[in-house]
């Protein structure tokens, strides 16, 4: 990863330039997560590996002092965050964050085209992106696994969220397409300071850590190719508008998870966000992730 080997993700890019990238993302992703299993909201690839996971359990060496303070606040905060160890308040964030996910592609899946119906190169991107999606949260469930949480439900959001879920995939693109690039964005900015956060916490716990690390990393290849394919959704005035759009919709999402407050740097996440140029995304990663041709240097 030397730096100045990418562009900023903010790049611009021509209307052939995009042409292209969605022929060479469709091909990618293909391979990527092997056949589509639309029954099952699931993909071949990925399937698989998240097998190999359950197949090879890692356990905590010393179990967690208090799960029931997980499971009294990681659907709805009930106690002061400020009383919560760092490690509770972790895994009540990554659990609040993959539910946030989970709701949206939930919303999504019965409204966007399936693959029989899917006819333009950028549907079938979309409908494989979703099945995709709906393997993180079982990422994200295995996660919480490993830390010895096989109790976790997921629970859907508040009815109004729901119905802004479901009503979101309808907006036409030119207005959706900002909020989902930033909201693939905002994953990515997450993820990183998840991974830190790992090193942190888990210092006693190599094995976990090893772990979680690499069902994280799992998730995190794939958004990688996520925010430069829903980037390559949209046009010039678009890139304005989602350049703006950062500040806002990153503090309105992770304001309504007050976990995140107490252990994450959100400032740090947003100038991560705005900065993004893929330059520190580890080479083993962009290896098997994906990265528009036009943020190439
Ligand atoms: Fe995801
Ligand atoms: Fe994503």
């Amino acid at each position: 990863m030397a730096k100045g080997q990418f562009l900023s993700v903010f790049s611009p890019a021509t209307d052939e330039q995009r042409k292209a990238n969605f022929e060479d993302y469709w091909a990618f992703t293909q391979n990527h997560g092997g056949e589509l299993m639309e029954a099952e909201q699931d993909l071949a690839k990925k399937r698989a590996k998240l097998k190999s996971f359950q197949d090879n359990p890692v356990k905590l060496r010393t179990p967690l002092a208090d799960p029931d303070a997980f499971y009294r606040n990681y659907v709805k905060m009930q106690d002061d965050p400020k009383s919560l160890d760092r490690m509770t308040l972790m895994l009540c964030a990554i659990y609040k964050f993959a539910r946030h996910e989970w709701v949206g592609i939930k919303g999504a899946w019965d409204v966007v085209p399936d693959m029989a119906n899917s006819h333009t190169v950028e549907d079938k991107i979309s409908r494989v992106h979703l099945a995709e999606e709906f393997c993180h949260y079982r990422l994200f469930d295995e996660m919480l696994r490993t830390f010895g949480l096989d109790k976790v439900e997921w629970v859907p959001l508040s009815p109004w969220k729901e119905k802004v879920y479901e009503f979101f995939p309808k907006v036409p693109g030119v207005i959706m397409d900002p909020p989902a690039f930033v909201t693939e964005l905002m994953g990515v900015s997450f993820y990183f300071h998840l991974h830190a956060l790992f090193e942190d916490i888990l210092a006693d716990e190599p094995e976990v850590k090893e772990r979680v690390q690499a069902l994280l990393d799992e998730i995190t290849i794939d958004e990688i190719a996520h925010v430069g394919q829903r980037r390559n959704f949209i046009g010039p005035m678009g890139m304005k508008f989602s350049k703006w759009m950062v500040t806002p919709l990153y503090k309105m999402f992770f304001d309504d998870i007050p976990e995140v407050g107490e252990i994450f740097d959100v400032e740090q996440m947003i100038k991560d966000g705005l900065a993004f140029d893929f330059n520190d995304v580890p080479d083993h990663m962009v290896e098997k992730s994906w990265i528009p041709s036009y943020c190439k240097a």
